[in-house]
């Protein structure tokens, strides 16, 4: 018996597989019920009793030492086209994981919004569709007024006196909010917006906006000069200087059209500026007390401003980008010049 085990244990040293059949015609040969190590533990019951324990121990090893071996036969097969195959080379260095960037227009959102957080502006954000009165009527547009013609609005419905649209400015989430917000007020509101127009170098019909209002007693014109001034001078660096050109909006009186000190040429007039010094950046104006009064605000007892501008526009002259279309096309190669700390 000591013989036959010593011989399948240098069997089990010297024994290679090359296939699982072959691993499985081993064990049966070995483990299996008519198999050699089975035979062995028939025999097992002839030993004479103070040789048993000794047996015993040898046999019980003999046979883990065959499952292990077996074991570990068939789990080099399972390794085998892995290891001894041209496809995966363990010694090479893994996938280069690159990290994404932030879209320009999310940069430069969060970066308007981070300069007027400063100044106590809260965020406030409202519905892409919208109704005629939260994007028009409350703000003073007359109903004759151009910009509710289908040429600039895209109208979801319409035929009725308070038609859906799609919300071609922001100044509606200031609607919304001086109807519901106690006063003060002091927003923020970014957001898209959409209106009807032949996409161009310097147009598209889809667009990002940050709107701006404050609301209060004796809010003052001079008030909203230095707030836009700390504004373009935290965006464009601090020598920058601002322009107020008179203007026209129906929500806004008196209003304003705002220029900053071109970034480029420091005003001395480059090709960014078209020559002129000056690149426009926002409209503004004192809240008209029409729009007040339609919000539920009494324009005897309060004040305020608002201004506008288009993220898009902030970010093409904050990076000389000189086309529009870029921010839409997701070109990684474009996409990727864009890193900051926001
Ligand atoms: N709502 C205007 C626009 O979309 C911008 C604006 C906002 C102008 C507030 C003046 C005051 O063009």
């Amino acid at each position: 018996m000591r013989d036959k085990i010593e011989k399948i244990l240098s069997e089990l040293d010297n024994v290679k597989a090359q296939t699982e059949r072959e691993v499985e015609d081993l064990r049966i040969r070995l483990l299996g019920k008519k198999g050699e190590i089975t035979a062995l533990f028939d025999e097992f019951r002839n030993v004479l009793p103070e040789q048993k324990r000794e047996f015993g121990q040898i046999l019980n090893k003999l046979k883990n030492a065959a499952a292990d071996k077996i074991e570990q036969l068939r789990n080099s097969l399972v390794d085998a086209p892995v290891s001894s195959g041209s496809k995966s080379d363990m010694t090479m260095p893994g996938d280069p994981f690159e990290l994404g960037s932030r879209h320009p227009v999310s940069i430069t959102r969060e970066e308007i919004i981070s300069i007027f957080n400063k100044l106590g502006y809260a965020v406030s954000e409202g519905p892409e569709i919208e109704d005629d009165w939260h994007v028009f009527s409350a703000l003073n547009f007359p109903p004759e007024h151009p910009a509710r013609d289908m040429q600039d609005t895209f109208f979801v419905t319409s035929g009725n006196d308070n038609p859906i649209l799609l919300r071609t400015h922001t100044s509606s989430v200031q609607v919304r909010s001086m109807e519901k917000m106690p006063l003060p007020i002091r927003i923020v509101c970014p957001g898209r917006v959409f209106r009807n127009e032949a996409i161009s170098a310097r147009a598209h019909c889809i667009f990002h906006q940050v709107e701006g209002l404050y609301v209060d007693k004796s809010v003052t014109f001079a008030d909203m000069k230095q707030s836009i001034l700390l504004f373009a001078r935290e965006m464009f660096g601090e020598n920058t200087k601002i322009r107020l050109r008179p203007s026209y909006f129906p929500f806004t009186e008196p209003s304003v059209e705002v220029d900053v000190s071109c970034n480029i040429c420091k005003g001395e007039g480059c090709n960014i500026c078209k020559g002129t010094g000056w690149l426009e950046i926002m409209g503004a104006g004192m809240v008209d007390p029409n729009v007040l009064r339609a919000c539920g605000i009494d324009p005897d007892v309060y004040s305020g401003f608002a201004f506008g501008m288009g993220i898009e526009r902030i970010a093409m002259l904050k990076w000389q980008v000189n086309d529009l279309r870029h921010y839409f096309e997701n070109d990684l190669r474009f996409l990727k010049e864009f890193s900051t700390s926001f």
